[in-house]
């Protein structure tokens, strides 16, 4: 039986060492897409602190569509290209966004989100989806954040059967 954990006082690095252990554990034994998304996305969103979004979003006929997240209501469909997340699934790469009114196109789903880390997800070289973190600090996210969550959705296209 998992047991979620939350840490206290900890610093970032051993909450984001925490976190992907805690994904590790999660992803083993199960390979459904819908499954591990969902348990992904509250993962995040309840080990670490001042979220308040995190969620995925797949490439659909040519455009991001709202999949698995923790977090209130949010935009379902999204432009290649637009806000954030369009922009990290054209580029296929990650983008920290330390001030979101400072970003270009930034889409507002929740007026509570201040700053934001985009991570692609990919599958054969192929842009399939993202992962999205908003928090309702500014600068929130650094490269430390970056580069974990990368490791974080590299494990969970390994241990999940995923469609390009
Ligand atoms: N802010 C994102 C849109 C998605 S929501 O934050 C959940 C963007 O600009 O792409």
């Amino acid at each position: 039986m998992f047991a979620l954990k939350t840490a206290h006082g900890a610093s970032d690095a051993e909450l984001l060492a925490d976190l992907l252990a805690q994904a590790r554990a999660l992803l083993e034994g199960e390979r459904d897409a819908v499954a591990n998304a969902a348990n992904i996305s509250s993962l995040v969103f309840h080990t670490l602190p001042d979220l308040n979004w995190a969620g995925f979003y797949w490439m659909k006929g040519g455009e991001l569509v709202l999949g698995p997240f923790q977090g209130k209501p949010a935009c379902v469909r999204i432009a290649v290209g637009r806000g954030v997340c369009g922009t990290a699934a054209r580029d296929g790469r990650t983008i920290v966004v330390p001030d979101v009114e400072k970003f270009p196109g930034h889409i507002a789903c929740d007026s509570a989100s201040r700053s934001e880390l985009v991570v692609p997800v990919k599958l054969d070289g192929t842009v399939i989806g993202v992962l999205d973190l908003d928090s309702p600090k500014l600068a929130r996210f650094n490269d430390g954040h970056a580069r974990a969550l990368e490791q974080l959705v590299a494990d969970f296209v390994r241990s999940t059967d995923l469609e390009a």
